[in-house]
């Protein structure tokens, strides 16, 4: 593809500077540019400016009318679970009639139903999965992801897993300490067995190893020996913690040099403050303490403290049947106590510098793949405005306008 001029854009939007991730106030500062144009070539950015400054471009160039529309970058998504076989339709209607979804995990639903269905799924399966919730994705803005396994826990399904996340262009992290499966007789036999069998072929593929820190699921010396482990593998390192209890997940995190520590509703004032003084991203996930009736996240504690906080959608078929970060920013504005703009930063380049990313995505500038969001509104910020609005207009991945799903 040669260059692309697109025109006439009533805003183009940015997080500003180059620095990343953002903290405090500076999450909220913008590159805002009304009647404005984006020039990309060779899948970059090449030039953004206002209409006015647009000098003549020599040479081939294709050309979209950007009129009432307005330009943010392509969205990041820094946690998704989206390798998976089956749904748990009939778990959501127990859950909405009641049950918790930790009664429903102890008796052997919840995410252990899903890895019934994703070593049943294999790897063809897994792959057609992994190809339609990425296409749900991108419909939604979403044009760099990251993808956990976390449901084969076996050593073929997990490896099948990372493929297919790998294979749809997904940024694979290996969970391989989502759960314990049932052939094993505790956590400790199956990390002998994960570490062992796994682990060498996983850190072939993936970018970065993740475990759920919490009761019913690993401790923190557990978490700590396979996240150790995982590290001398070369492996970058997630943390799910603090979902319903503080395990010690955030203070394992700064000590190890994670990169981030995800869910956080259950974060008091100490793990804040602890967060806000180290380089862990708390990534906050509000569509999961929305969809299990937890306490929000502290991310506006979070923000003021000093912590550089990330949004993302937890996409999985527990605890957020959701691909959508225009609706996380939406409950980031309305629920989080998060300006547009902060929300913007944090699905965008703080996301990004989760996944390593924050040199080539996550803005609107000269250099940086050149991946756009169009919305049709009169305003950015209908993006966090208009609740469950389906806004996407275009989505442009290196350069190139994609066909919407
Ligand atoms: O991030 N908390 C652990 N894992 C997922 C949910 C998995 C599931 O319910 O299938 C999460 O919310
Ligand atoms: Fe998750």
């Amino acid at each position: 593809m040669g260059r692309l001029l697109i025109r006439d854009l009533r805003q183009v939007v940015s997080p500003a500077g180059r620095d990343a991730p953002l903290r405090g106030r500076a999450l909220g500062d913008l590159d805002w540019i009304d009647d404005a144009y984006v020039l990309c070539g060779d899948e970059r950015i090449v030039d953004v400016g206002a209409m006015a400054d647009l000098d003549p471009i020599d040479g081939d160039v294709v050309e979209l009318d950007g009129r009432g529309l307005c330009a943010i970058p392509g969205l990041v998504d820094c946690h998704t679970h989206p390798a998976f076989g089956g749904d748990r339709v009939e778990e959501f209607s127990l859950r909405a009639a009641g049950a918790s979804y930790e009664e429903l995990h102890d008796a052997g639903g919840g995410i252990l139903s899903t890895v019934r269905a994703t070593r049943e799924a294999g790897p063809d399966g897994i792959a057609r999965a992994v190809g339609r919730h990425r296409s749900w994705m991108l419909g939604a803005g979403t044009t760099t992801w990251e993808g956990k396994s976390g449901y084969g826990l076996d050593r073929d399904t997990e490896l099948a897993s990372l493929r297919a996340v790998a294979d749809a262009g997904g940024i694979p992290t290996w969970l391989g300490a989502h759960a314990v499966p049932p052939e094993f007789e505790s956590a400790d036999t199956y990390l002998d067995f994960a570490l062992e069998e796994v682990l060498p072929e996983a850190a072939q593929i993936a970018v970065a190893a993740d475990v759920f820190v919490e009761r019913g699921a690993f401790d923190a010396t557990q978490a700590r020996r396979y996240l150790e482990a995982c590290g001398r593998a070369g492996l970058a390192l997630r943390l799910h913690g603090d979902q319903f209890t503080e395990a010690g997940a955030i203070p394992l995190a700064i000590e190890l040099g994670a990169r981030s520590v995800d869910h956080l509703e259950a974060t008091g004032p100490d793990g804040v403050a602890a967060l806000a003084q180290s380089d862990v991203v708390g990534v906050c996930l509000p569509t999961a303490a929305l969809v299990l009736g937890r306490p929000m996240p502290p991310a506006r504690a979070l923000v003021d403290a000093g912590a550089a906080v990330a949004l993302a959608t937890d996409f999985n078929p527990g605890s957020s049947f959701c691909e959508s970060l225009p609706l996380v920013c939406a409950l980031a504005a309305t629920q989080l106590e998060l300006s547009p703009a902060e929300a913007l930063a944090a699905v965008t380049v703080n996301a990004a510098h989760v996944l390593g990313r924050a040199d080539t995505v996550g803005r609107i500038a000269p250099g940086f793949r050149a991946d756009l969001v169009l919305l049709d509104a009169p305003d950015w910020r209908h993006l966090a405005y208009h609740l469950g609005g389906d806004l996407v207009h275009t989505v442009v991945v290196a350069g190139e306008p994609v066909r919407l799903p």
